[in-house]
């Protein structure tokens, strides 16, 4: 699958398939004790996101790169950054703009598209909480040498690690036939992707701490000059 391919499966599966399910998600609805496990490891995975970016952000700029619902973009805003929220779903930006609580309104800008825009402009900050996690690791590793070279200090993501669950369940995956999937999430390792990296980018990428929580499994890593 190309980038664009991937980009184009997550666009059907975010704007439709999947978007009630996923506004239930990040909300505080309930939901199924499997799905509780997932908002819990969400929720810790955006705190450790968070945990990279500075205190106080008054002045900066901020790119939610595949910002979804818009939830660490609100978080960013309440640190006094000027965040752009950028996601290809426009009905999750509904749902984002529609729950923008009073005291960000003005500071979260959102725009519907591809995150690798180059007209969105240049950020202090990246952050892109499990939006790179359905593409193949050489696409991964071009999208962040061009998020990169628009970018100040630091990009903080997430990736599906290689763990042997996750490696067995993607090639599971692939044993069905394509209309009953949703978009496969695809196993990276670190090491490969810091060779991917190595001559598209000259930042260096540091593994931040992985996440596990039911059936969550995500790692943040980060990349800086
Ligand atoms: C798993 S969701 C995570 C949303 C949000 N970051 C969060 O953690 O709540 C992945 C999001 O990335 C978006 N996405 C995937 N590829 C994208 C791309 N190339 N440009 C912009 N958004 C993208 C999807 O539409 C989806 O909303």
């Amino acid at each position: 699958m190309t980038y664009e391919a991937t980009r184009a499966s997550l666009e059907t599966y975010f704007d439709r398939t999947a978007a009630e399910t996923w506004a239930r998600l990040t909300s505080d609805a309930p939901v199924s004790r499997i799905r509780a496990t997932v908002r819990a490891g969400r929720d810790r995975m955006r705190a450790v996101l968070l945990s990279r970016l500075p205190a106080d952000m008054t002045g900066m700029r901020l790119l939610d790169a595949g910002c979804g619902v818009g939830q660490l973009a609100v978080e960013a805003a309440r640190r006094g950054a000027e965040v752009l929220g950028v996601d290809i779903s426009p009905n999750l930006l509904e749902v984002a703009a529609a729950r923008m609580p009073a005291d960000v309104t003005g500071r979260v800008a959102l725009q519907a598209g591809d995150m690798l825009d180059a007209s969105l402009g240049a950020f202090d900050y990246v952050v892109a909480m499990d939006s790179l996690i359905h593409y193949r690791t050489p696409d991964i590793a071009a999208a962040l040498a061009r998020l990169a070279e628009r970018t100040r200090a630091g990009i903080a993501f997430t990736v599906a690690p290689s763990t042997p669950l996750l490696q067995a369940m993607h090639l599971a995956g692939k044993a069905f036939p394509r209309a009953d999937r949703s978009p496969a999430i695809v196993p990276v390792s670190a090491a490969r992707l810091a060779r991917e990296l190595a001559p598209r980018c000259g930042w260096r990428l540091g593994r931040v701490e992985r996440v596990t929580s039911g059936f969550y499994i995500s790692e943040a890593l980060e990349l800086a000059p």
